[in-house]
């Protein structure tokens, strides 16, 4: 466009030059055809001379104004250049009122208009890379090729190294499963899911893997660690409760059974089979009412609302009540000691902790044996021991027995009555009053189950003056 604009001026130039020198030499030529009539008069001579000097004359002033007009366009050239290299900020500066002006000033509109366009996609650019970057999924696009397009930060996070933007992504990430899922959205077009398991040790991944519309594909990886768990102790706790149901109702179907399908026996037969049946209702009785309260004690609902209370008085309250087990089971329930100090506490919910850990000594702990009880305040809370020195719990089992249906003596366990639920509830009722609960252990010296309640806070009323109980739990 500029060149044949310049083309266009100097075309003309050399035209009005031509013409001139025509005219000129045509001048010239009548001159001498007069000179030669008429001998050359004067004014013939003024005329040439005239003619040469308007000649002369004309030369710069042309050579000057093209010079200016070859700077202009050179200078226009210039700028485009400049602003093909990126610098969408720069303008012309404009003078004269010509065509070039014009041309001048839609050049500056034109990079007016860029610059608007490329500050618009490099904000919304940046907008997305924040809510990319906040998602809770890990996102990377790749091209057709699979290199990498771009990524957000979760997904540098999980590949432990920065995804380089123009790499192909299994530089960075070499999860099987991912690279299937994304090569399968690339070739076969289509939205392809699947798990990741070695992408970050100990997490699980769902992958959705999609074409994009231009080519390529996007894959959205969204840990699944959490729901997994949690799947999967729901199904283990159901595989545990069915069990644990079937255990017993199958003893009640066989002496049932025997009983309908054969001569009724002896009375003390008859009696031993009935007995056999009770104990295996009490048990699903106890197993059901445990689920109970579990399922009371572990809703998110679950809150207690305690008193302020003596640690003393709970500790009396439960070596009252648990007296006559002791008794009979052949122990020795020794109380060590309890302060006066007032904790928050719901006295039943507590007595149901402290009778559940009395219990497990009484149960896993040989015939004979001490048990003792007692409390001592530290710092701001009081903490509750409950100790016997039976046969201990081994470390490896020490973590775990607070899950659910957790027994390290299985057979050991049911056989003496135990569902594995006691301290896992037990556990949420501490927890439930901001206490901590744990289990010390050595093996053949005996356990001690230990757990902590806060000391009252000043502003709460003092001992039975709260009138409130928080809904009663029996397990
Ligand atoms: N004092 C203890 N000495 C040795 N092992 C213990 C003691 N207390 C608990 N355990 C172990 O911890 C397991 C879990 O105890 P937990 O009280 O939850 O269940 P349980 O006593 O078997 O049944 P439940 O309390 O529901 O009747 C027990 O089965 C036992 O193996
Ligand atoms: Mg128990």
């Amino acid at each position: 466009m500029t060149r044949k604009y310049y083309a266009k001026l100097l075309g003309l130039f050399a035209l009005l030059l031509g013409v001139h020198t025509l005219a000129t030499l045509l001048l010239f030529n009548e001159l001498l055809a007069l000179s030669a009539r008429q001998q050359l008069s004067v004014l013939g001579w003024d005329a040439l001379l005239a003619g040469v000097i308007a000649f002369i004359l004309i030369l710069p002033v042309a050579a000057w104004f093209s010079a200016g007009i070859a700077e202009r366009l050179k200078r226009v050239i210039g700028f485009a250049r400049y602003l093909a290299e990126g610098h969408l900020a720069a303008r012309l500066d404009l003078g004269g009122s010509d065509e070039l002006y014009e041309m001048e000033q839609a050049l500056n509109q034109t990079a007016s208009r860029l610059e608007y366009s490329f500050a618009e996609i490099e904000s919304r650019r940046k907008d997305l890379a924040v809510m990319l970057d906040s998602m809770q999924e890990a996102v990377v696009a790749v091209s057709a090729d699979g290199t990498v397009r771009w990524s957000n930060a979760l997904m540098q996070q999980i590949a432990g190294t920065q995804i380089r933007v123009g790499r192909p992504l299994v530089h960075s990430m070499r999860d099987p499963d991912l690279l299937a899922a994304i090569a399968e959205a690339l070739t076969q077009e289509r939205l392809r899911t699947g798990r990741a398991y070695s992408l970050n040790p100990g997490r699980i991944y769902e992958i959705s893997a999609a074409p994009l519309p231009g080519g390529g594909a996007l894959a959205v990886l969204h840990d699944v660690t959490g729901i997994e768990a949690a799947e999967q102790s729901r199904r283990d706790f159901i595989a545990n409760v069915s069990h644990e149901l079937r255990t017993p109702l199958t003893s009640i179907q066989g002496y049932v059974e025997t009983l309908l399908e054969g001569p009724l026996p002896k009375e003390a037969t008859l009696r031993e089979f009935l007995g056999v049946i009770q104990k295996n209702a009490n048990r699903m009785n106890r197993l059901t009412e445990d689920l109970l309260t579990l399922a009371t004690v572990e809703s998110p609902n679950y809150k207690v609302t305690p008193l302020a209370i003596r640690a003393s008085s709970l500790v009396a309250d439960a070596v009252e009540s648990l007296a006559g087990v002791v008794k009979d089971a052949g122990l020795v329930l020794q109380l060590t000691g309890a302060p006066d100090d007032a904790v928050m506490a719901d006295p039943d919910a507590i007595n149901q902790v402290l009778g559940n850990l009395i219990e497990n000594a009484i149960k896993y702990a040989a015939s004979g044996c001490r048990v003792e009880i007692g409390a001592m305040r530290k710092a701001d809370e009081v903490v509750f021991q409950v100790r016997d020195y039976g046969p201990g719990i081994p470390s490896a089992h020490i973590e775990r027995i607070f899950e659910r249906f957790y027994r390290v003596d299985k057979a050991r366990s049911r056989e003496s009555g135990g569902t594995g639920l006691g301290l896992a509830i037990s556990m949420n009722i501490v927890q439930a009053h901001h206490g901590r609960i744990w289990a010390e252990s050595e093996l053949g010296q005996g356990s001690c189950f230990c757990f902590t309640l806060p000391l009252e806070t000043p502003d709460e009323p003092e001992d039975g003056q709260l009138l409130s109980i928080a809904p009663r739990i029996d397990s």
